[in-house]
């Protein structure tokens, strides 16, 4: 089987969300509108509390999953509906929108660095307008892997028989943040159904000839499995793979469906207040 390589390298594109925070966006760009089942990847990284201290007051979703991991900083995330969520560095929270939340996700810190990613996860049509569901995770749920090259966290799926405790039923999603040690080698049989992708966020690393210096995202190629090679100074990465629906999207801000009839049909519930038609689970681990 054919070993994976970079497809494609995305720059990030800094753009204005919410009440004024600064993201990085890779996926959900002109130069990558989706990586299905993945509609969009947000960075967030900076010291300065005038990216951050805005936050995202309320604000509706629809349709799909978000999956939030702090690396550091402190945000609280709150619903219309009384959940209320505390999101500290290392920890994760998996929100089924599905059909509909109304949320506000703001810092709970005033000065320091405020760092993570926030990506959002297709849902197929047959669960778009399922009830949703808040999960958050705190930073000691999620097993670590260890040997001589490489450290690796498990957020979603397993790894090496390993479980994380985030199952995804519909795109079987795999999160994982790896460590790799200076010159050494991450090497990972990834299931050839799966579309991946990998953010470098410090060090630099390399797959095959092409380099991927520090904040670098890549679409990588169908294949196998994938082998990355870190730098002199070693390299941190997110690695994230799903399993693609191969649905139309429809995309409309907040709100991701099949047709343009399902999105009229969000904006008229939203403005009608009838968007939010159940209340959210909520469960920590
Ligand atoms: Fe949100």
């Amino acid at each position: 089987m054919n070993m994976r390589r970079v497809k494609q390298i995305v720059r990030a594109m800094p753009v204005s969300e919410g009440a004024g925070v600064t993201v990085h966006r890779t996926i959900g760009t002109p130069a990558l509108r989706h990586l299905d089942p993945f509609l969009m990847l947000d960075h967030f990284s900076s010291d300065d509390p005038d990216d951050y201290i805005a936050g995202f007051p309320d604000h509706p979703h629809r349709g799909f999953n978000t999956f939030t991991y702090m690396l550091d900083g402190h945000m609280l995330h709150q619903d219309s509906m009384g959940n209320k969520g505390d999101l500290r560095a290392g920890g994760a929270q998996w929100m089924k929108a599905a059909s509909g939340v109304i949320h506000s996700e703001m810092p709970q810190q005033t000065a320091g660095m405020m760092r993570g990613f926030q990506l959002w996860i297709n849902l197929p049509a047959s669960a778009k307008m399922s009830d949703p569901a808040y999960q958050e995770f705190s930073p000691e749920v999620f097993p670590v892997v260890e040997d001589d090259n490489i450290q690796l966290k498990i957020l979603i799926g397993d790894y090496q028989g390993q479980q994380g405790p985030i199952k995804d039923p519909y795109t079987q999603v795999q999160y994982f943040d790896v460590t790799i040690k200076d010159y050494a080698d991450f090497t990972h049989a990834l299931d050839k159904e799966l579309q991946g992708f990998i953010y470098v966020f410090e060090g630099d690393a390399r797959i095959g000839d092409t380099a991927l210096p520090e904040h670098t995202f890549a679409v990588l190629s169908a294949g196998g499995a994938l082998k990355v090679t870190a730098g002199n100074e070693g390299a941190r990465l997110i690695l994230v793979a799903g399993r693609p629906l191969q649905e139309p999207i429809v995309q409309y801000g907040p709100f991701v469906m099949n047709t343009q009839e399902e999105i009229q049909q969000a904006f008229t519930d939203y403005r009608e207040g009838r968007l939010v038609r159940n209340k959210a689970s909520f469960t920590t681990a």
